[in-house]
């Protein structure tokens, strides 16, 4: 190669370099286990529908998107101890997390089901799992629902770091039923075939109180200027189509909801 060629490529590669520096940086907190959510793909990165989302808003915002993984028990504790500027990962706005954080407008809204095995006969509502283990993830929606509800009704609840470990034990049949978002029950387990010999049980919960306004991204309270910069942006991709682009990409129905 000649060098002048050399010296010219040199050149493009510290401009590129150089203008994605520029960018500032938005950290973004996540537990990369709630696939089709954020999840990693074979090979280790963190990929899914909300990293896909967050790439098109930080474009809008200029800002240069890093996400951080952190377990999920302790990802409010991370965001406060700034080790992220905002937390996505299909975490569900309620009021009682609204007395910690602050939340973005609404990302997603699914329902909340009950998994069970095939002809097990349990419908997943608390009278059918007296006396049966239902599993959730620890410190979740799921969790504080399945407390007032199934605890109370006589079943044992089961608490797991993450959804991928709660699949391993109801495969095992180690767990009864297992008490989620629908979405991520059916595209991280259900369509696998280890989820082959599970189906939803009729059963439909309803506490919104517990079960909150569907998902946001949380920040820290005061972080105001954040929070209307990413909610301008979020309101852009809504508009202009590109959310619901992405969407295409991994649902065949509206995750947005109504
Ligand atoms: N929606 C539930 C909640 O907010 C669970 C979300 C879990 N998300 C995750 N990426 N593990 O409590």
């Amino acid at each position: 190669m000649q060098l002048k060629h050399l010296i010219t490529i040199i050149g493009l590669t510290c401009t590129v370099a150089v203008q994605a520096a520029d960018l500032k940086e938005l950290r973004i907190g996540t537990d990369a286990t709630y696939e089709p959510f954020e999840f990693k793909s074979p090979d280790g990165k963190i990929i899914g529908f909300e990293i896909d989302l967050a790439n098109a808003i930080c474009a809008e915002m200029k800002r240069n998107c890093v996400f951080v993984e952190s377990p999920w028990d302790g990802i409010i504790p991370s965001l406060m101890a700034k080790k992220f500027d905002m937390i996505l990962s299909g975490m569900t706005v309620t009021d009682e997390r609204r007395k910690t954080v602050s939340f973005s407008d609404k990302i997603t809204d699914i329902p909340y089901r009950v998994i069970v095995k095939h002809a097990s006969g349990l419908d997943g509502s608390p009278a059918s799992l007296k006396g049966k283990k239902v599993g959730v993830q620890k410190a979740t929606t799921e969790a504080n629902f399945a407390d007032k509800y199934y605890a109370k009704a006589g079943a044992t609840v089961m608490r797991y770091e993450s959804t991928q470990d709660s699949y391993l034990d109801l495969a095992a049949g180690r767990v009864d039923a297992l008490v989620g978002n629908l979405v991520e029950m059916k595209m991280g387990f259900l369509a696998k075939p280890e989820g082959k010999p599970f189906e939803f049980a009729p059963y439909e919960m309803k506490d919104q109180v517990i079960l909150g306004y569907g998902t946001g991204v949380a920040m820290r309270k005061g972080d105001d200027e954040l929070r209307s910069e990413f909610n301008s942006a979020l309101k852009t991709v809504r508009v202009n189509g590109s959310y619901k682009k992405i969407a295409d990409k991994y649902f065949d129905f509206d995750v947005y909801g109504k």
